[in-house]
């Protein structure tokens, strides 16, 4: 018996057998990391020796081992052919006189389809009470008919831990040496690596690992960056959580300096958060204003600023019913984002599910989900929230101690447009020394940030397609002309403005632009 840490999965399967249940239901679409699971827990279930595993799908029919396994148990033609039929293989372990784990795949078929499949498996659940012996359905979808479904104590597997991570890039350590390849074996390596792993699959960790290999040497601790750049891509296969792989500094941030020194701040606390009380450890911060003026932007700065990964909850998706009933895949990504802390988390764009004919039905609820989850969240996730409409989000969401500060990011004032050229302009290689910034703000009143950049790119453009430099003059006959947001917007700016005042403190000092 080895006496590693034992992951969190593992325990669950084992008290669910301690307890003497026979018949469990696991719902889950890694079939492979369940059949390790289950080997696992029927080592430590030692009755008097370990409790062998049996696998059993309508292809293969009964085997047994576990199926990748295979080549190392007999491969007898028998052994692979051995009922097919799902009443049989009922019928063989009931009949099986010795402790067993038969693991069962896409069961939940025959469960639905045959009255006589059910009322065998409610039999088994006697016959094989307090034998050793128990039956693992497993299914990617929860699916159990209501006339067995107090018979099986039913368990929904969570992304592996890292306990679960360790183990496993232990064991691919090892097959990669085996291979004659290179692989770091330090502890503290492969528990950095699981944490960077965190969130996805066994199947998509393996699948990091292989991508890992192809562009590095081995397996080790500079792995790091490819195993994250596999997990932005695996992450946003799941359509609710965004992995964020581009990084931003928060120098690449112009203006907003009242937001920047409070972050200053938080990163400080946030960093101590194992040592200090819980209600001063940073939760999270409302970030709401007027569009395209750095608010994602800055969401993006501050996970590069506390040195930690970004994940963006796309409110559209979950609303979309792409990912089943809202509220339910609301919930699930807050659940499995607790496995990814450390992280920044980013609700973009908050109130975009919000339509003001349902506050009070799913919406609201998932709101009331919300504010109760920051609450109760772990420490080591800080949530940010973006929102352009914060006048459609419950009062409750404002209202002080659910985030630590709600921010009204305005339209830049001068200095303030002035920092956000300086940033385009030097960002793509202009010599700032070459032109006369003041010049241009009074042609610029009124605009936002992205306005500021599209203005540089196009004079940009143009001074390229010229051959020549980019000028104080040709960034103003770039500025000319054009017609900001904010002016065709001016009552609803006016109407967000109003509404923040009270409520939110503004992101930047000084005085208010028109
Ligand atoms: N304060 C700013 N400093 C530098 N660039 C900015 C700023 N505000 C906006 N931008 C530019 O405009 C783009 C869009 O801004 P974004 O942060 O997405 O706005 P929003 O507030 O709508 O989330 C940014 O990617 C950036 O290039
Ligand atoms: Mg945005």
């Amino acid at each position: 018996m080895d006496n590693s840490l034992q992951s969190r999965a593992e325990t669950t399967l084992l008290e669910i057998f301690q307890s003497g249940r026979p018949l469990v239901y696991v719902r889950s679409a890694e079939e492979r990391r369940v059949a390790n699971l289950l080997t696992a827990v029927g080592r430590h279930l030692s009755a008097p020796d370990s409790v062998p595993l049996w696998t059993w799908s309508i292809t293969e029919g009964l085997r047994a081992g576990a199926d990748d396994a295979r080549e190392s148990v007999d491969g007898s033609a028998a052994g692979q052919t051995r009922a097919t039929d799902p009443l049989e293989v009922l019928d063989f372990i009931a009949a099986h006189d010795a402790p067993g784990i038969f693991h069962l795949k896409d069961f939940h078929e025959p469960l639905r389809e045959s009255a006589r499949v059910r009322r065998r498996v409610r039999d088994l659940y006697q016959i094989c009470f307090d034998r050793q012996k128990f039956v693992v359905v497993t299914s990617a979808v929860r699916e159990v008919p209501e006339e067995i479904e107090r018979n099986f104590a039913i368990v929904d597997l969570l992304p592996p831990d890292v306990a679960e991570l360790t183990e496993f890039l232990k064991s691919e350590a090892d097959q990669i040496v085996a291979r004659g390849g290179k692989a770091d074996h330090d502890e503290k390596v492969l528990h950095r690596l699981a944490r960077t792993l965190q969130g996805l699959t066994l199947d998509e960790a393996r699948h990091a690992v292989r991508r890992a290999l192809a562009v590095g040497a081995g397996l080790g601790a500079e792995s790091a960056p490819a195993l994250l750049e596999e997990k932005r891509i695996l992450t946003k296969r799941s359509g609710v959580i965004e992995y964020i792989a581009d990084s931003t500094d928060i120098g690449e941030v112009g203006g907003l300096e009242n937001l920047k020194k409070w972050l200053l701040e938080r990163r400080q606390l946030f960093q101590r958060r194992e040592t200090l009380d819980a209600d001063i450890v940073p939760k999270g911060v409302l970030v709401m204003g007027i569009p395209g003026c750095g608010k994602s932007l800055t969401v993006k700065a501050i996970s590069s600023y506390f040195e930690l990964p970004l994940y963006r909850i796309d409110m559209i998706e979950i609303f979309s019913g792409r990912h089943g009933q809202p509220e339910g895949a609301f919930v699930e990504a807050c659940r499995t984002l607790e496995s990814l802390t450390p992280a920044v988390v980013w609700f973009d764009e908050i109130e975009m599910g919000i339509t003001s004919t349902d506050s009070a039905g799913e919406q609201g609820r998932i709101f009331a989900f919300f504010l109760t989850w920051m609450q109760e969240k772990e420490p080591g996730l800080f949530v940010a929230a973006t929102a352009n409409r914060i006048d459609l989000l419950p009062a409750e969401m404002i209202r002080k101690g659910r985030f630590d500060e709600v921010f009204f990011v305005d339209l830049p004032n001068d200095d303030e447009r002035l920092a956000v050229f300086k940033v385009h302009l030097s960002r793509r290689g202009v010599d700032l020394s070459k032109i006369n910034l003041s010049q241009i703000l009074e042609f610029t009143r009124g605009w936002t940030g992205a306005e500021i950049e599209q203005c540089v790119i196009s004079a940009l453009t143009t001074a390229r397609l010229t051959n020549q430099e980019i000028t104080t003059d040709s960034l103003v006959a770039a500025a000319l002309g054009k017609v900001p947001l904010s002016l065709a917007m001016k009552e609803q700016i006016n109407h967000i403005r109003q509404w923040a005042y009270q409520r939110a403190v503004r992101a930047s000092p000084g005085a208010v632009a028109h």
